[in-house]
């Protein structure tokens, strides 16, 4: 078993029905944030922590995100006749990051049940997970100092982040203890979506995992849980509670995040990425600023 994780697997057969009618015939994850789709940044983030094999779980509308990928050499051709070699390098750039696969889900059962479709394509090595609703920012590191935890002690790896109580009920919630080591705790226990009365902390599991091959036996034999689905974090729950086993770490991210799963946090997050590019802030800072002096 190796535990360094070559490939990542990203679940992208959601329904996407908050975004209704926008994700009726695009699938939620090619939704755009400023001009790139919401998966690029992902696979992107992905390949920055030097992972370029990565499985897509797709669902229906799977058309549209392995086009994405592939290379159009007709839009090339029309670009280089235009001389347009900005467009053509940010064109070319997304079909040559990295070495993508597809496998469907067939049926909505839950994370853990995507997450079990990449058992025949990842094998018995360690391997990461990213959820494309959260974004996280290419100027701070996260997935590599997840990496590195895993590869020094073999332990199932997450990512932790404080949220307000009142919002814990939309994510994982987290028992943990302190380590030696800053920013990393060791995650005691996991409770899927808890009400905020019941929740055991403030401390939210945000969309990277880390995790080893023997996940997918766990995987196969966990019941549906909350909505009736099969949750990875009952599975990580168990792999917490094994005390012979190297149990679970969480690395507690401090950076920037964006949600893009929830329809004012997604447009927050284009305006936050937009302000910040060099080739839009400028015009985009002092509208902004005018257009809320208006509010
Ligand atoms: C999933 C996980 C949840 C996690 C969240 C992070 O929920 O089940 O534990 O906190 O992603 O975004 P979802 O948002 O897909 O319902």
């Amino acid at each position: 078993m190796s535990r360094s994780p070559v490939k990542a697997v990203i679940p992208a057969a959601g329904l996407g029905t908050r975004f209704l009618p926008a994700t009726k015939a695009l699938p939620k994850e090619m939704m755009p944030v400023v001009d790139k789709p919401a998966i690029q940044y992902v696979v992107e983030e992905a390949v920055d922590a030097g992972i370029d094999d990565i499985l897509v779980i797709i669902g229906r509308n799977k058309n549209a995100i392995s086009n994405h990928f592939d290379s159009v050499p007709e839009l090339e051709v029309k670009l280089m006749e235009k001389g347009d070699e900005r467009r053509l390098e940010r064109v070319m750039a997304s079909s040559d990051l990295a070495d993508i696969h597809f496998v469907r889900q067939g049926e909505p059962k839950g994370l853990g049940h995507a997450v079990l479709r990449a058992r025949a394509h990842v094998g018995d090595s360690s391997f990461a997970v990213l959820l494309g609703d959260d974004l996280i920012d290419e100027r701070d590191v996260l997935l590599t100092t997840m990496i590195e935890a895993h590869e020094r002690t073999g332990a199932a790896v997450i990512a932790l982040m404080e949220v307000d109580p009142d919002s814990i009920h939309l994510y994982g919630a987290a028992v943990a203890e302190p380590t030696d080591e800053d920013q990393i705790v060791r995650v005691t226990g996991l409770v899927e979506k808890p009400a905020r009365e019941e929740a055991p902390s403030n401390l939210a599991v945000i969309g990277r995992y880390v995790l080893p091959a023997s996940v997918f036996d766990i995987l196969e034999r966990t019941e549906p849980g909350k909505g009736g689905e099969i949750q990875l974090t009952d599975a990580l729950q168990e792999l917490a509670a094994d005390a012979a086993g190297p149990g679970v770490l969480g690395v507690v991210f401090g950076g920037r995040r964006y949600d893009t799963g929830d329809r004012v946090d997604y447009i927050k997050a284009i305006v936050q990425l937009a302000t910040d590019r060099d080739d839009l802030g400028s015009e985009l800072r002092p509208w902004l600023k005018e257009f809320a002096a208006g509010l």
